[in-house]
C-alpha cells in the first residue's frame, strides 16, 4: 500500500476536515493527545525569550501550549492549510502564524527550537523537510518530533475507534482512511531517527507513550 501525499491533496483534505480535527483528536484520544503534546513540550525545556518554529501547526494546539510553558518564547506557527491557520489564530489571536510548506523553509540558523507534531507524517518529500529542519535550526538547538510510533497490535485499535467517531461526526470517511494507511506505513521511531541522524541530528530524548503507540523524539543540531 502506497498512500498518496500529493501536497495540493492534503491541503485539500486537511482545509475540508479543518472543522472536526478538534473534535476528533478529542474523541480518539480521549482527551491524552493534550497531555502527551504538553508532557513533550515541557521536556523540550523551551528557554525563555527563545525562538520556536511550529511546524503543521494545524489548530494551534502546540503553539498555545508553548505559549503557555514559556510564556516569553517568540513562537511562530507554520502550516500550508489556510483553514487550519484560521482555527490556529482563533485559538492563539496573539501569536504569528503564517502559511509555507515544510519542504521549502525561508529560514537559515534561525530558530532555537522546531517542533513538528503529527505532521511530518503527511509530508510526499519526508527527507526534504528533514533537511529543511535541520537548515532552519541554529547550531545546538533541538527539534521535537511527535507522532504515532511502533505498529504494534494496540496501535490497530484506532482502525475500530476511528471509522466509528467519522460516522458519528458526520465527517469525510476518505480523510479518516487516509490518517489510518498513513499511520500504518509510517517509519517506527527507531527507523526515523536513523533517518533523523543521517541529516546530522543527534538524538537528545525520547519517550514512548501508551506502550508505544505514541513516541515523541527530541533531537539536537
Ligand atoms: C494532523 S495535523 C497536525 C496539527 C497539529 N500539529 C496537532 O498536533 O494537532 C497535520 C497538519 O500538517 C499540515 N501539513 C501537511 N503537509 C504540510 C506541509 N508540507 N507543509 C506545511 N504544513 C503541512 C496540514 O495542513 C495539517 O494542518
Amino acid at each position: 500500500m502506497t498512500v498518496d501525499k500529493n501536497p495540493k491533496k492534503i491541503i485539500k483534505m486537511f482545509d475540508e476536515i479543518s472543522g472536526y480535527y478538534d473534535k476528533m483528536n478529542n474523541f480518539i484520544s480521549l482527551g491524552t493527545h493534550y497531555f502527551i503534546k504538553k508532557t513533550a513540550l515541557k521536556n523540550l525545556k523551551i528557554k525563555s525569550g527563545s525562538y520556536v518554529l511550529d511546524l503543521c501547526c494545524g489548530t494551534g494546539d502546540f503553539t498555545k501550549i508553548i505559549s503557555k510553558i514559556s510564556p516569553k518564547a517568540k513562537v511562530v506557527g507554520l502550516d500550508n492549510s489556510v483553514e487550519m491557520l484560521k482555527l490556529a489564530k482563533l485559538k492563539n489571536p496573539n501569536k504569528v502564524f503564517m502559511q509555507g510548506d515544510c519542504t521549502s523553509l525561508p529560514f537559515k540558523d534561525d530558530f532555537d527550537f522546531i517542533t513538528i507534531g503529527f505532521g511530518l507524517r503527511n509530508i510526499e518529500n519526508r527527507q526534504k523537510a528533514i533537511s529543511e529542519i535541520y537548515k532552519a535550526l541554529k547550531n545546538g538547538g533541538k527539534f521535537l518530533h511527535l507522532d504515532f510510533g511502533n505498529h504494534n497490535a494496540l496501535s490497530n485499535i484506532f482502525d475500530f475507534i476511528v471509522p466509528f467517531f467519522v460516522k458519528l461526526l458526520g465527517s469525510n470517511p476518505e480523510s479518516y482512511k487516509y490518517l489510518l494507511n498513513s499511520k500504518k506505513e509510517y517509519p517506527e521511531p527507531d527507523e526515523l531517527i536513523k533517518e533523523f541522524e543521517n541529516h546530522g541530528f543527534k538524538l537528545y530524548k525520547r519517550q514512548d507513550f501508551i506502550f508505544g503507540v505514541i513516541s515523541y523524539q527530541i533531537l539536537q543540531k
